[in-house]
């Protein structure tokens, strides 16, 4: 398949395809013709699928997508500003959960919606490994502790930065600061070498962390957990992530126990 085609029954020439490729790709000579790929389109194409988006005919299908494969956009279905604004503002860090696990559809489900976020250059470099058994999850945050004592034995400042005293005293009088009890675990990883595989999980991690509030689920980012998989064999070992590839986050999921009332005040934006 060419890579994309053009229905010319469909196609109304309004050149939206045209103006809103952003690799500038598609040619429209003139009215009486269809867009074309220009030259050398196959190399520069992202495959954003924008161009198949964009078209209010479904006149535009590209060889990775087809407009009835991509779910209409359903405006009654979106959210006010204020709404948006809310959700956003009193989203929090959950570190108290209940024992209920979280039904492992509705976990792939919105692991598949934060896949929507951004990625650089449309490269898509995220991948997801669930620690979905709640006592394995606590195995692994025993082998975090591990990793806190050697630092602590071995690189006593930087072990007094992160404050690691205080964390591992905890553990050991059974108090969980490394994952909070929570029942699960999700972690985004990508190739190490990757320009932006970095970003790309972070940026989706922030859309999990959204999606699951937004669906009555608490989140919460799980740094010493994240340090642990990428400083400590012993670690690394445990999760056992493809070769070549990072931890670039790791995110605590499950329901919150309790529900907050207030939005907590923040520092105003330092804007230039
Ligand atoms: C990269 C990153 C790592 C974090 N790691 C932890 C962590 O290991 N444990 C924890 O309880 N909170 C962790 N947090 C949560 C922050 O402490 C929290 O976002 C901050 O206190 C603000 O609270 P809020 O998220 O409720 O606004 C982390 C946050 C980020 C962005």
């Amino acid at each position: 398949m060419t890579l994309f085609t053009v229905d010319v029954e469909k196609c109304n020439r309004d050149r939206l395809c045209v103006e809103n490729c952003p690799a500038q790709i598609i040619v429209l000579e003139d009215d009486y013709q269809v867009p074309l790929p220009s030259k050398n389109a196959e190399e520069i194409c992202i495959s954003c699928g924008h161009c198949v988006a964009i078209c209010p005919t479904g006149a535009l299908s590209h060889r990775s997508m087809t407009p009835e494969n991509c779910e209409l956009i359903q405006r009654e279905l979106l959210p006010r500003p204020e709404q948006v604004e809310h959700l956003l503002r009193s989203r929090r860090s959950i570190r108290t959960y209940t024992d209920q696990t979280v039904d492992h559809k509705l976990l792939t489900h919105m692991i598949d919606v934060a896949c929507d976020a951004p990625t650089g250059g449309n490269s898509q470099p995220v991948q997801w490994h669930i620690i979905y058994d709640p006592k394995e999850v606590q195995r692994l945050a025993g082998i975090v502790v591990d990793w806190m004592r050697n630092t602590m034995d071995n690189q006593s400042k930087y072990a007094s930065n992160l404050g690691l005293k205080r964390l591992v005293a905890a553990w050991d009088s059974g108090i969980d600061r490394i994952c909070r009890n929570a029942p699960h675990i999700v972690i985004a990883h990508g190739a190490k070498d990757h320009g932006s595989a970095s970003s790309s999980c972070t940026i989706a991690l922030t859309y999990l962390e959204l999606i699951a509030y937004g669906s009555g689920l608490g989140a919460c980012w799980a740094g010493y957990f994240t340090g642990a998989a990428n400083l400590w064999p012993p670690m690394m070992k445990a999760i056992g992530l493809p070769d070549g590839h990072k931890c670039f986050g790791a995110m605590m999921i499950g329901y919150p126990k309790y529900r907050y009332r207030r939005i907590p005040l923040r520092n105003p934006a330092k804007i230039t």
